[in-house]
């Protein structure tokens, strides 16, 4: 194994403006746990850092939505997503949020050090202005009528109707969503990072230099960027919500958001170093200082190209060795999505299954997206724990723990001579840290718990194969050997599962009442777990989880996309005008439905009588898949009573029963049913 190293991990800084799911888990905050625990357990010095991102555009307009400032949304989601994380046994070692001074005054210093160095290249353009709110307006700011479908509520980067993107220019009768003002157009002054005189460095760097040890995803999509040609990018805003650009003339303006949080990891390693009285630079700065940027692949061109070039230029940092993206994680199907509510959050996850982090760390795990999106689903969830947790690591466990105490009152027995296939076992145990060492160092966390899930694998093989509980009543002697091997793999277990199952290994380590050993010490040392030490009662490590459980999670979404259909239902577009005449030609009545029965051989249609004051009259309505002919007797209706007669199945049908459906689709009266109104009222 290699020599001890110094690592800078980071995962990326999640938005303050909604918890997070597990879509955030699987793709970034599992992935880097794992590699940070496994590299603390193999003795490297290890910052895994994070933080939350409390900047850009989106805060202050969710804060506006919900009437209070952007402060109150940033407290909140700030506490709500760091809870979450302690939840799930995220090791960060340190969590902060760029709000802090500490950040402010880091990326301020970034920036005026590039400033300095005239690394920037300011430029004037045109942007929408409230003149009413004396701002400049983001296009999310911006509502007016869509030129595609004249919706009239259209945002201005896009229209939620027909879903065009757009900018903000283009829509008709614009407004500004802060004043209600007409926005005009102004000039603004802007400092652009020249992306394109970078284009050689990157290059050189990644295309040349990481060809090998990328993802083929993360290094694609670079090269996809480098190739098409890098342009110039704006790293500052018109916004009052930011960092405040540290230059003159520049009021009113903040830091564009992708500029100040990728400098949110070196505030949080300063903030970390601080508080444990160590010196932050190395972390950044010395050569042999590993950097590992653990991302979604929506973050990819952020962590490649553009924080790489402020690193570039500001010449005193590192840059990353590796940014091991994923990809995207689905739900049942579906894209993960905050706004549609189409998420297993996690703080819901822990109320309906409490003490099951470990379940879900291990779900994620299995099936991470790492090299494709994939699909979570509560089958494969249950699958995961009911078929590998439960029967096979828990089921190992349970089996050492509790023979060993029945036989020998929880004392490790002294074994005899190993026969070829304790030695075949005690071997291939200690195969196993490198080879769940070298998938993890590969970011193949899936294959590596999998690994992981083979060890407890050879363990019941080999009890089944054994079988110790038999042999006790002839074979005492050869018992105790055998006992002595699987403790010795359970022992080995407390340490390989930790990086992936930290809650679970915690206990395991209770019960073999045991100093846990060094990773590093299972392939190099016979004795894991002495004879003559005692260790503690057994507890379950997981218990199944029954198809109720699972159904309740379905049945959850199965609501989400009902209310999400009800929500989405598109309106239709109004009809051309009528005049008040067309409208007087129609004669609408008050009715009583007194007669209902089913029209032969037709699946849709109720023949009714109605009475309509004016007569009781026949009339065909398409309303047998909704109702049955008894339901309707009684009921008051609208009726158009002089639409034009037609027959229908040979029955003359004289008028129409006018009715609306639901958002769920099942049909209604427009129903007069108040006691005042009497059949043959006019309506008009
Ligand atoms: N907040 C961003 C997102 O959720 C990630 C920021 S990563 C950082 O997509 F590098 F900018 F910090
Ligand atoms: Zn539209």
């Amino acid at each position: 194994m290699s020599t001890p190293k110094r690592y800078t991990i980071t995962a990326a800084l999640p938005y303050t403006n909604g918890p997070i799911h597990i879509g955030h888990l699987a793709g970034v905050y599992v992935p880097a746990d794992i590699y940070s625990r496994f590299l603390r357990l193999t003795g490297n010095d290890v910052a895994y850092i994070c933080g939350s991102d409390e900047h850009g555009a989106a805060i202050p307009m969710r804060a506006k939505k919900e009437g209070v400032s952007p402060q109150v949304i940033i407290d909140k989601y700030h506490a709500i997503i760091k809870k979450s994380f302690e939840d799930f046994g995220i090791s960060f070692d340190n969590y902060s949020r760029t709000s802090a001074k500490v950040h402010h005054e880091t990326a301020s210093e970034f920036f005026k050090k590039m400033y300095e160095n005239n690394q920037f290249v300011e430029e004037v353009t045109e942007q929408l202005y409230d003149e009413e709110a004396k701002q400049f307006l983001a296009d999310r700011f911006v509502i007016g009528t869509c030129p595609k479908c004249a919706h009239e509520e259209a945002y201005g980067d896009q229209c939620e109707k027909c879903g065009s993107s757009l900018n903000a220019t283009d829509l008709i009768n614009p407004k500004s969503t802060i004043s209600g003002a007409v926005p005009v157009l102004k000039q603004t002054k802007h400092w652009f990072l020249p992306l394109d005189q970078y284009e050689d460095f990157l290059k050189e760097w990644i295309l040349e230099g990481h060809k090998k040890d990328w993802k083929p995803n993360v290094y694609g999509q670079v090269k996809s960027w480098i190739d098409d040609g890098l342009r110039p990018r704006a790293v500052t805003r018109d916004l009052d919500w930011g960092i405040p650009v540290p230059v003159e003339g520049a009021d009113g303006k903040v830091l564009y958001v992708w500029f100040d949080a990728p400098i949110g990891y070196i505030s949080s390693t300063k903030e970390w170093a601080a508080r444990e009285g160590k010196d932050w630079e190395p972390y950044w700065k010395d050569k042999d200082t590993k950097l590992v940027h653990f991302i979604g692949k929506d973050n990819i061109v952020f962590h490649c190209i553009i924080f790489p070039s402020m690193l570039k230029a500001e010449g005193s940092y590192i840059l990353p060795e590796n940014v091991p993206a994923n990809e995207f994680l689905n739900l049942e199907g579906n894209k993960l999505s905050t706004s549609k509510n189409w998420a297993v959050w996690l703080h819901e996850y822990l109320e309906d299954f409490p003490e099951k982090q470990d379940v879900l760390r291990y779900a994620l795990t299995a099936n991470a997206p790492e090299t494709k999106d994939n699909d979570f689903t509560w089958k494969d969830f249950q699958a995961r724990n009911n078929n590998e947790l439960v029967a096979i690591l828990g089921n190992f466990i349970n089996r050492v723990i509790v023979l060993t105490n029945k036989y020998y009152n929880g004392v490790v027995p002294t074994p005899n001579d190993f026969s070829e296939v304790d030695q075949q076992t005690l071997t291939e145990l200690k195969a196993y840290p490198a080879v769940i060492a070298s998938s993890i160092e590969r970011y193949r966390f899936r294959e590596a718990s999998q690994e992981l899930m083979n060890v407890a694998r050879l363990g019941n093989k080999y009890l089944a194969d054994e079988e110790p509980w038999k042999l006790v009543k002839t074979d005492e002697e050869r018992t105790k050997t055998i006992m002595y091997v699987a403790l010795q793999i359970a022992s080995a277990l407390a340490t390989l599962a930790e990086p992936f199952l930290p809650f679970s290994a915690t206990k395991l380590k209770g019960m073999l009442n045991h100093v846990p050993v060094a990773w590093n010490a299972i392939a190099t040392e016979d004795v894991l777990i002495p004879a003559g030490h005692k260790i503690e009662k057994g507890e379950l490590l997981f218990a199944k989880i029954d198809d109720k459980e699972i159904q309740q999670q379905l049945d959850k979404l199965e609501a989400t996309k009902k209310a999400n259909e009800i929500a989405n239902k598109q309106v239709e577009p109004q009809k051309e005008t009528a005049t008040f005449d067309d409208f007087t030609k129609l004669d609408l009545r008050v009715g009583t439905i007194v007669e209902a029965e089913k029209m032969p051989k037709a699946k849709k249609l109720l023949v009714l009588k109605v009475d309509t004051g004016i007569n009781v009259r026949t009339i065909v309505s398409g309303i047998a898949e909704h109702f049955k002919p008894e339901e309707v007797i009684g009921k008051k209706v609208t009726v158009l009573v002089n639409l034009a007669p037609r027959k229908l199945r040979g029955v003359e049908s004289e008028g129409m029963i006018l009715m609306t459906e639901t958002p769920e689709g099942s049909l209604v009266f427009i129903n007069p049913d108040q006691d005042a109104v009497t059949p043959g009222a006019v309506i008009s």
